[in-house]
Order: C-alpha cells, then structure tokens, then sequence
C-alpha cells in the first residue's frame, strides 16, 4: 500500500500538469482535476485519477494544489467546492496580488479550510528540480505539517504569517525580472544585433551582475553611472532607439532625466 501523501491538483494548464507530474514521479497517489477534462488524459495515463468535478478532487485529498488562470478562476473554483474545504490544506500557487491572497485565505478559513498561498518561482520544465523555488505565506503550523510535500516541487522558501507575503515576494521578484528582459531587449536593439554570439555576451554579463545584488555594500561611484547612463541614451538616440525605458531609469536611479 502507498503511504505516501495523497495529493489533489486542481488547474491542469502547463504549470498544474508538471506540478502533478512531479507528485505522480515522487510517487504520491495523485488526483486531478481540470475544467476542460481532456488536459487530465495524459496524466491519468502516467497513473493519476482524474476527478469528475473540483469539490470531488478536493474531497479526495487532504493536501490539494490549486494551480488556475488567476484568483477570479481560483475562487470560482474553490466557491464550487465549499462543502468540501473542512480540514483540508489549500496551497493556493495561482499568481495574484497580496490584496487577493488575504481574501481568498480569509474565505478558505471561514470554511474550514487551512489555507497556504504560493508564488511559483519557476517555469513548469523545472519543477522538481534543484534550481524550483516556491514562496509560501500563511500560518506557520500549516506550512511545517505540508513543507515536506512541498519540496516535491522545488526549494519551500517560506516567507512569513501573512497570507500576502508570498504574492508580494512573487510579484517583487518578477518586476526585477520584467526589468531584466526589458533592458535586455533595449541591449540588443542598440547592438542591432539578437544573434547567438551577442545573446551569449549579454546572458554573461546579466549572470555576473545578478550575484552583485546580493551585495549590500552602497555603491559609492553614482558619478560614473550617472555619466554611463548619459551616454547609453545619446548612443541610443543617435541609433534611433527609442529611449523611454533608459530616461526612466536615470529618473528612477538619479531623480532625473536626460538634459
Ligand atoms: N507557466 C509558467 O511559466 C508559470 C510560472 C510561474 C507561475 N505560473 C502561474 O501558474 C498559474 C497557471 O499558469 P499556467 O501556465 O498553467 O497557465 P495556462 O496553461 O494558461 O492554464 C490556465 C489554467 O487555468 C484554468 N482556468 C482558467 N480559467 C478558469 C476558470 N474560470 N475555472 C477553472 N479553471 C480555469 C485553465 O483551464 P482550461 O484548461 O479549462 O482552460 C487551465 O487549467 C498562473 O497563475 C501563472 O501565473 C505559471
């Protein structure tokens, strides 16, 4: 008999189907559940169950994984299954704003429910994986009697009390992110070229400069990266490159803009 965990995941678009295929590979009795059933198929023929309904996916597991387009579709879902939310863990990973984590944790809770929030740190091929980190916020009991669980997924990085905790590290993290791709985009445009060769040189350069974040020493030179900033948007300007991201920038670092 299998004594491990059984687990329930609710949502089954790219990132639910690798979260339960990361349960069905640790060998966790999986059920699962999708609003259109056709995407439960292939699991079910790697050795899930597939529920007919989300409150019977719910009822089937004490640990369910909710993983849907956003928090309108989550709530929609789990206001489907509120008869069966007693005594049940929800880990909630769908992206949202803090705002709707702390709601939906309230409403769980007025159920019955325990409920955990999530941020997914990650693209659904590393899930399971060493470099996989997820968020978590909500009561502490609740994550220390799942946490286990939760490293079939990735690192469980717990981040405190508050249910929006999780969301607003998620959201912080990704803003970095978006900065990241938008002044990579910028790089390439001024270098008029994307190809392999430059891309190489720019991924590189991001790697070296992501280990200085972790620096918490002021950076004493603002002179010089004012004066690097200055003539990263003549260059621009003079390449014909539109300069709002980098102006921005110099406003948000400097508290101006380009003369
Ligand atoms: N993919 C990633 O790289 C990634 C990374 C980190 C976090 N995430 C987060 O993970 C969550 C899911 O992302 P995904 O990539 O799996 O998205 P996706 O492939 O677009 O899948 C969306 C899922 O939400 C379901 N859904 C949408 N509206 C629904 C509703 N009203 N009721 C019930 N189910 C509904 C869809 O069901 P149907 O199949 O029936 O349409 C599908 O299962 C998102 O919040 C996303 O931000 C994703």
């Amino acid at each position: 008999m299998n004594d491990m965990t059984a687990i329930s995941v609710v949502g089954l678009g790219e990132m639910g189907t690798a979260l339960a295929d990361a349960y069905l590979k640790a060998g966790h009795p999986t059920t699962v559940w999708n609003r259109s059933p056709a995407k439960a198929e292939a699991l079910v023929a790697r050795g899930a169950t597939a529920a007919p309904t989300a409150a019977d996916a719910i009822a089937k597991s004490d640990l369910v994984i909710l993983c849907v387009l956003d928090y309108d579709a989550a709530d929609e879902v789990l206001a489907t299954a509120e008869t069966e939310l007693d005594g049940k863990v929800i880990v909630n990973l769908t992206n949202g704003t803090p705002a709707q984590a702390r709601r939906t944790a309230e409403w769980v809770t007025q159920h019955g429910g325990r409920y955990l929030d999530g941020g997914i740190m990650a693209i659904p091929p590393m899930i399971g994986g060493s470099e996989a980190f997820v968020l978590y916020s909500g009561p502490r009991v609740t994550f220390d009697a799942v946490r286990n669980d939760l490293t079939v997924l990735g690192n469980a990085a717990y981040q405190g009390s508050d249910p929006g905790l999780a969301s607003l590290h998620d959201l912080a993290l990704l803003s970095a992110m978006y900065g990241m791709f938008a002044g990579a985009s910028h790089a390439m445009a001024m270098a008029g070229s994307d190809d392999a060769g430059f891309r190489s040189l720019l991924a590189g350069w991001l790697r070296a400069m992501a280990d200085t974040v972790a620096d918490t020493a002021e950076d004493t030179n603002l002179d010089m990266q004012a004066i690097a900033l200055r003539n990263i948007i003549e260059a621009s300007r003079a390449e014909g490159i539109p300069v709002d991201l980098m102006t921005q920038v110099q406003a948000l670092l400097f508290g101006k803009e380009a003369s």
